[in-house]
């Protein structure tokens, strides 16, 4: 790999079964935890905080699956009055998105003048958001998501313990997985790639690929619950380097408008626009450059892979099979969503889906009719 090559490290990474007790540097500050009412109903925001230190304490815990833009807004409201040095996000990607947009509101306000620490302690195996510069926050009301971005947003501390997400259900397990693997294709085939975002999205691929089924299948297996928490945050460090793509420009318009799970609409599109950017299409004629990292990573995973169109194809193959094997539907008419809702708004989404910023690193540029036929193929 030749050219500019560009790897961000700031957050300190603790993993372990138990390794939720690393927050000592916390005695005497003010601690504001952001988090959902799960957390608290299952009682692992108590479980952290009899790990704290002495310290002040202030719970904001109204944050909802794709945080939407008026819950940030309450919670900056009542961490400004809380003043916190530091904010502890412990759920999914909502919990710590909403962290993020809370202390980046907080920041931009004229009255904080002192420094604000992010620790994220996430409890899905999925966004890797506890190492990315992003957050996504919705608007509902408008069907719009919106991507933040910023190296600020990047958490100081990261806390991997897999003992959290070992009540996640089957069926998030099964979505937040597969937006592992997406983080990490993505990223592998984005224009900004490189050999260091490489590293992580080869390991993230193979460590997601060997224990996604296991976990799937056995929620109380820790080994490889491990596996998968570990691979996810080893897929956000890659595309937080490397950029994502289509498949998320894609996920964020639909799931904006249809209100289906981030994972499971990523996962629903990944064979198709694996597809798509290989150039695997009959029409097409010979395949494009990113046949040949598709076909890298087949092999890797011991897929046919002689040429770059047969690893390409294999691993399409291998996604598909993959969601299958996961229960995910192939198509929104599978889920029981009538593609007619899609078709009312097309152009909308095929707009969204051009504008997001997650489009602008894939490694094809797409036009407004290839947009278009991939939500109809993903329509059904
Ligand atoms: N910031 C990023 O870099 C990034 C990347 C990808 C996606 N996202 C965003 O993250 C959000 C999705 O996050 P997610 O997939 O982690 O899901 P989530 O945070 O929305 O959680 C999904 C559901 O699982 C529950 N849950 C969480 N942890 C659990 C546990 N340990 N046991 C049982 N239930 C649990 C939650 O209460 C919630 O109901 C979306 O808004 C998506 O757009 C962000
Ligand atoms: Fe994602």
């Amino acid at each position: 790999m030749t050219g500019f090559q560009r790897f961000f490290l700031k957050t300190e990474i603790v993993s372990g079964p138990g390794m939720y007790g690393r927050f000592g540097a916390f005695a005497g500050k003010r601690v504001g935890i952001i988090t959902d009412a799960f957390m608290v109903k299952s009682g692992v925001v108590d479980r952290i905080r009899a790990k704290l230190p002495p310290c002040e304490v202030e719970v904001f815990s109204q944050v909802v699956p794709e945080p939407p833009l008026q819950d940030v807004v309450k919670g900056a409201g009542r961490m400004a009055e809380f003043r916190p040095d530091v904010l502890l996000a412990i759920g999914g990607g909502s919990a710590i998105d909403a962290a993020k947009a809370i202390l980046a509101t907080l920041r931009e306000a004229a009255a904080t003048v002192w420094p604000i620490q992010l620790a994220a302690v996430p409890t899905t195996s999925g966004t890797g958001s506890e190492v990315t510069c992003y957050a996504v926050i919705s608007e509902p009301e408008r069907g719009l998501k919106h991507p933040l971005r910023g190296d600020g947003l990047v958490p100081d501390i990261a806390v991997l313990d897999p003992e959290l997400v070992l009540s996640v259900p089957a069926k998030v397990t099964a979505d937040t997985g597969m937006d592992v693997i997406t983080h990490a294709l993505e990223a592998y085939v984005a224009v900004g790639a490189s050999d260091f975002s490489d590293a992580f999205a080869e390991k993230a691929v193979s460590l997601a690929f060997a224990n996604l089924t296991r976990v799937f299948d056995d929620g109380s297996d820790l080994a490889a619950r491990t596996a998968l928490h570990n691979a996810s945050c080893m897929a956000g460090m890659a595309f937080n380097a490397a950029g994502l793509g289509l498949n998320h420009g894609l996920a964020h318009a639909i799931g904006g408008q249809l209100h289906i799970p981030h994972g499971r609409i990523n996962a629903m599109l990944l064979p198709l626009v694996v597809a798509y950017n290989a150039g695997l299409s009959a029409d097409f004629g010979s395949c494009l450059p990113a046949a040949g990292r598709y076909a890298a990573i087949a092999a890797r995973l011991g897929l046919e892979a002689s040429t770059p169109r047969a690893g390409a194809a294999s691993l399409a193959k291998a996604l598909s099979r993959l969601n299958e094997r996961l229960g995910i539907p192939v198509t929104l008419r599978a889920a029981g969503i009538d593609p007619a809702s899609c078709t009312s708004i097309e152009q909308d989404l095929v707009n969204a889906a051009l504008a997001d910023a997650c489009t602008a690193s894939n490694p094809r540029r797409p036009t407004a009719d290839e947009v278009r036929q991939l939500i109809r193929a993903v329509a059904g």
